[in-house]
């Protein structure tokens, strides 16, 4: 049943729709060899969580043992049970018309108890169907090794990214990967977000092990001003260690590449002072500098540095020689853009995201939103910061490729199927971003690929399943697909088709 009001909408975006010229954007204005995508990670889609000899990872067990914690006390047990149906899943990638897929690897699935355990022959095979079913509809796999989630058993035994261990922990499962999958996988990336998540899991005490402490928050155990920059090198020599063994290894025989993605806000300055100007590069530094200034110059960034020493750890030479082997991407995760305020000079709540930079992020000025809100606090819709941030990566880290490995809207989960299903706001900032992907392009941005967060509807980490992201609509019970208005302004983009078919002919079963 479709109201007048649902038709007046449905009508408006057809209308928009068929004219996408008019919409200032065309799949030609981007290069031949263009990556489009979609994107999800294992935690959040797979599902089945304990089958064919997966081992618990530290995600299972946290959302189990603090089912509190999640806005919806859900778990990714089931989550889209994208395990069972990534055929599925495939074909609606081939319906939308994308050149490529981003997915994770679920470490717990290959080494269910890390490197001691044994490989786990089920697990791989898993990734070779999924990966067999990608080539055969023309779809490039585009790999992350870790994207929050690993065996339970490290997290116990090293606390995660604490102990130096890990590191040969990591370099051992990517070799398993790169072995396993690289004669098929040409793109790969190590950490997803290590900025983020580190931030969540040893400042801010959200994400497991849960560390944290005061003023950022009363945790059973950590220290918010050391522990972050102790897992945080531990991440950055682990993907040396794993970018090392690649580019000896595999690289010259499999012909890929190998990057890292960073999370990447672009912060504007809240008021034109010398104060709030500096505390915007501080935010930049904090956010971007602090993995991607070792990674391509050896150091952590002298900001950091001066703020931090003695919290922050210093590179020996025989870790300065292993990070001298190139990444051949950076992935960018930008959603969003905000202001920072200054907080050496004048006084501000401290016990944020920003905080331990001294900087307090907000998305107002005078009342005034930097942009429209979307359904996650702090995330508003910006689209020049795209632009932006693309210029601002390629001019401190030398024209490195990049692919902005996700970009996405929130909204929130609702009963109305109208709304739901009818997300033209999504659809605008889609179109905004990529405009703005577009315009860099033109003033000679190295940007090879772009991925939508997400292909379908998900397990969003804390805020369960109470936000949405996807292109395709999952209903938790019935774990149908169906495609929302967005899922088909996207393959009107990517076909340069005029939208005479409808939605409906993106499910999968038509
Ligand atoms: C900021 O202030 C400087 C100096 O007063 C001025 O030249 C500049 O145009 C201002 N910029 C903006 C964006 O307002």
């Amino acid at each position: 049943m479709v109201t007048a009001t649902g038709m007046a909408i449905l009508l408006l975006a057809a209308l928009a729709i068929l004219a996408p010229s008019a919409w200032g954007l065309d799949r030609a204005e981007f290069p031949p060899g263009f990556l489009f995508g979609a994107a999800t990670s294992a935690y959040q889609v797979e599902g089945a969580y304990l089958e064919d000899g997966k081992g618990r990872n530290n995600w299972d067990v946290f959302t189990h043992t603090h089912s509190g914690n999640i806005l919806d006390g859900r778990n990714g047990d089931v989550a889209a049970d994208h395990y069972h149906r990534y055929m599925e899943d495939v074909d609606i990638m081939h319906k939308l018309g994308v050149s490529s897929y981003r997915f994770s690897i679920s470490w717990a699935r290959i080494l269910p108890s890390g490197r001691l355990g044994g490989v786990n022959p089920a697990g791989i095979a898993f990734y070779n169907r999924l990966i067999a079913a990608l080539l055969q509809n023309g779809i490039e796999p585009f790999v992350t090794l870790h994207h929050f989630d690993l065996p339970q058993e490290l997290e116990t035994r090293y606390g995660s990214w604490l102990g130096a261990g890990i590191r040969e922990e990591f370099d051992y499962y990517a070799d398993v990967c790169f072995q396993a999958f690289g004669d098929r996988v040409k793109l790969w990336t190590t950490f997803n977000e290590p900025n983020l998540f580190i931030k969540h899991a040893y400042m801010l005490g959200r994400y497991p092990p849960n560390h944290c402490s005061p003023p950022f928050g009363n945790c059973n155990s950590g220290n918010s001003q050391r522990e972050p920059y102790v897992a945080a090198h531990n991440i950055i020599m682990s993907h040396a260690a794993a970018v090392h063994n690649y580019n000896k290894n595999y690289k010259v025989k499999q012909g890929g590449s190998i990057g890292i993605i960073i999370a990447m806000k672009f912060y504007e300055p809240l008021r034109n002072t010398t104060e709030d100007i500096l505390a915007a590069q501080r935010a930049m530094s904090f956010e971007i500098h602090w993995f991607l200034d070792p990674i391509f110059f050896g150091e952590y960034p002298k900001e950091m540095r001066e703020m931090l020493s003695p919290n922050l750890p210093e590179f020996t030479p025989v870790e300065k020689r292993l990070l001298q082997n190139k990444v051949d991407l950076i992935g960018i995760n930008h959603y969003t853009t905000i202001y920072a305020k200054d907080c050496i000079y004048s006084p501000c709540n401290l016990k944020t995201y920003e905080g331990n930079a001294l900087v307090f992020a907000t998305g107002e000025r005078d009342g005034v939103q930097i942009g429209k809100s979307t359904a996650l606090a702090g995330f508003y819709d910006v689209p020049e910061g795209m632009e932006k941030i693309l210029e601002y990566v390629n001019k401190r880290y030398g024209n490195t490729p990049i692919y902005i490995t996700e970009n996405g809207y929130s909204q929130h989960s609702s009963n109305n199927m109208e709304d739901t299903m009818n997300d033209i706001d999504r659809v605008n900032y889609l179109r905004g971003y990529l405009s703005s992907i577009s315009s860099a392009l033109r003033r000679g941005a190295n940007v090879r690929g772009y991925f939508v967060w997400s292909l379908m509807d998900n397990f969003e980490w804390l805020f369960g399943f109470t936000v949405k992201f996807g292109l395709y609509h999952v209903d938790l019970a019935t774990q149908k697909r169906t495609p929302r208005m967005s899922a088909g302004w996207y393959r009107d983009f990517l076909t340069g088709s005029r939208p005479v078919d409808k939605v409906q002919d993106l499910r999968a079963d038509s």
